[in-house]
């Protein structure tokens, strides 16, 4: 690793991961030349402004109120119409900072503004770092449903601003935890162990730089295997077909990253139930996610959940495939399993009553 931290190709773009990315993100707008323009969450202007003061080709500094609520079309009208005020054109590059509704909000802005711009991304949040920023996948919600309407679109160039992490909520954090687990189980090996022996300290003392950087590689790879929706691809959707539902069925009132830690429980039963996965790895796991203080139950009613899963088993042409563990590091995909074996799956990860939510 440089002093500039570290840099992954293998999407054909860089994305750099240092704690500040200062002088990375200044070197390459020099080499990229020409006029840009900086998008920024309001809620991290403050970054914002460090990282782009005193930039001479900057032709705008535009904050914007995000939140996942104003993740939706009217927000992107808003973003177009600040750029055409800037003056940016087609050649213009735009640079998005903030977390993973910035990256797909401007990404999707940058995309279809006269017809797309080059776009780089400056990753705030741990989501956004290992998850939302990588892969080119762009959007926005309709009133309908999440991410409903977006594009696939490449950045030039993505960088994970480590120093950032600082100030992120632990609620926030834990967003991004659930996938770094799904990419070390997917991973295994040193990934996982890594995890197991951070997992008991202090968030702050943990060596984001390396994590994040190791982290990312899981997606990185996997996106480079299989560049549209098929295939390897379907391996980042471990955990989440439990954890869709379990979202669904609280009308997202847990959170994505709350709803794939008990997904990823709930996939380790379901493996470990249909003769895939030994009991001594399913424990790993769930070590890791309590070690963690992710949530490993739910409170959502199995009936809720199961429906839910129905739901999405109708859209998926009546079949219902799951992402499964057959051990850490080696997980397969397009596993079909009984209603039996769902349900009680679903019986386990039941909260007992009473008590409050774990969101
Ligand atoms: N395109 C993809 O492949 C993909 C993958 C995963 C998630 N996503 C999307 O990402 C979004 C979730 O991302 P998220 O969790 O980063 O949400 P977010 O961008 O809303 O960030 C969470 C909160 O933290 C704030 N924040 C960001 N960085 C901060 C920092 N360094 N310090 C303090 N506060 C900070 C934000 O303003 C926001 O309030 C969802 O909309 C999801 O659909 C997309
Ligand atoms: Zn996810």
């Amino acid at each position: 690793m440089s002093a500039l931290g570290s840099e992954n190709h293998d999407l054909g773009y860089p994305i750099v991961v240092a704690p500040s990315i200062r002088t990375a993100l200044r070197e390459f707008l020099e080499r990229q030349g020409g006029r840009f323009v900086v998008l920024c969450d309001a809620n991290v202007a403050s970054y914002g402004h460090d990282l782009t003061n005193g930039l001479r080709d900057t032709l705008a500094f535009i904050p914007v109120r995000l939140g996942e609520r104003r993740k939706r079309l009217s927000t992107v009208e808003d973003v177009l119409r600040a750029l055409l005020r800037s003056g940016a054109d087609r050649k213009t590059l735009i640079v998005g900072i903030g977390g993973g509704v910035a990256s797909d909000l401007f990404g999707f802005a940058a995309s279809i503004y006269m017809r797309g711009v080059p776009y780089a991304h400056v990753a705030t949040s741990l989501v956004a770092m290992v998850d939302a920023a990588i892969g080119g996948k762009t959007g926005v919600d309709l009133p309908e449903g999440k991410n409903l309407a977006g594009t696939f679109s490449n950045p030039v160039a993505v960088f994970a601003h480590i120093d950032a992490l600082a100030t992120l909520p632990y609620r926030n954090l834990r967003e991004g935890l659930s996938e770094m687990v799904k990419h070390a189980v997917i991973e295994g090996g040193e990934l996982f162990e890594s995890l197991e022996t951070l997992a008991p300290h202090a968030f702050w003392r943990w060596p984001w730089e390396s994590v994040v950087a190791d982290s990312l590689k899981v997606k990185t790879m996997i996106v480079a295997d299989d560049r549209l929706e098929k295939g390897e691809r379907e391996l980042l959707n471990l955990g989440h077909t439990f954890g869709h539902a379990i979202e669904r069925a609280s009308n997202y009132r847990v959170s994505h990253g709350a709803g794939v830690a008990v997904g990823l429980r709930a996939a380790g039963l379901l493996a470990l139930r249909t003769g895939r996965f030994s009991r001594d790895e399913h424990l790993r796991l769930l070590t890791l996610l309590t070690l963690l203080k992710l949530p490993v139950v739910t409170r959502r009613s199995q009936t809720a959940i199961f429906s839910a899963m129905q739901a999405d088993k109708k859209k998926r042409e009546g079949r219902l495939r799951f992402v499964l563990p057959r051990a850490i590091g080696d997980v397969e995909y397009g596993v079909e399993a009984s209603n039996s074996a769902v349900k009680a799956v679903l019986r386990r990860i039941a909260e007992l009553p009473g008590g409050a939510e774990f969101r």
